[in-house]
């Protein structure tokens, strides 16, 4: 007869990673994560997803699968600070504890704010974002089309912690795909966007599996994966 402890496989509630993952349009990258969550089983729940434009197509697609959703709009706020505010307390609400703590990680997929240093500082270490650039080049906007421009032959993406520093904390993992020629920012930006969507579930999943270990601004993963993906087929 078996008389030892009885190990229960599951995740209790309280070890499930709380994440609130934060769009400003389609929500590819969300999609991506959610599905890799649930296939893959991680010791993870989507609490919310927040969208800084009230008709971000991903906000009906995150409702469909049942995730809490909101829609904040910066518009309707005085300053920076007032909209950085009113998103933190919405963060806390939708993956708190419901004994004061926020959420796990707040995952920026395609947010299009730049977020105060107050906002950063409170989520420091639990605040993770894409970047559709091989960081440090190209931080900021239109990043395909000044990679074209730049002669580059190689262009990718990047995930990374973020500090008040615009694009530039520690870098998780990073994926390259090629510049073919006749590339356009459109047709640049797809193929990017298709490697985006491996890396960003699997650094994700690194961060709930606490795999991560942050050193200034290098990042160590302990598990095997490689923390780049070299994407050269095209589709
Ligand atoms: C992605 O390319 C991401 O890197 C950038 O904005 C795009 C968002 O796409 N920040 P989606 O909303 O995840 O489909």
């Amino acid at each position: 007869m078996f008389a030892g402890r009885v190990i229960c496989l599951a995740y209790t509630r309280a070890a499930m990673k709380r994440l609130v993952i934060l769009i400003s349009g389609r929500g590819s990258n969300m999609q991506a994560i959610v599905d890799a969550c649930a296939r893959e089983r991680w010791p993870a729940r989507i609490s919310g997803v927040i969208a800084s434009r009230p008709g971000a197509a991903g906000l009906t697609w995150a409702e469909a699968q049942g995730i809490p959703t909101c829609a904040l709009d910066h518009r309707a706020h005085a300053d920076r600070a007032a909209f950085d505010a009113e998103l933190a307390r919405t963060i806390d609400d939708l993956g708190g504890d419901g004994q004061g703590h926020g959420p796990d990680l707040v995952v920026l997929a395609g947010f299009m704010r730049i977020l105060g240093e107050a906002f950063v500082r409170r989520y420091d270490g639990r605040l993770m974002n894409i970047h559709p650039s091989l960081l440090p080049s190209f931080a900021g906007l239109h990043t395909h089309q000044r990679a074209i421009d730049a002669g580059c032959v190689l262009a990718g993406a990047t995930v990374h912690l973020v500090t008040p520093e615009l694009d530039h904390g520690p870098i998780v993992a990073q994926a390259a795909v090629p510049v073919l020629p006749g590339d356009d920012a459109a047709s640049l930006s797809e193929r990017v966007l298709g490697a985006e969507h491996v890396i960003y579930p699997r650094a994700v999943r690194w961060w709930v599996e606490d795999r991560l270990e942050v050193q200034g601004l290098r990042v160590l993963h302990s598990g095997g994966e490689p923390q780049w993906l070299f994407a050269p087929q095209v589709e």
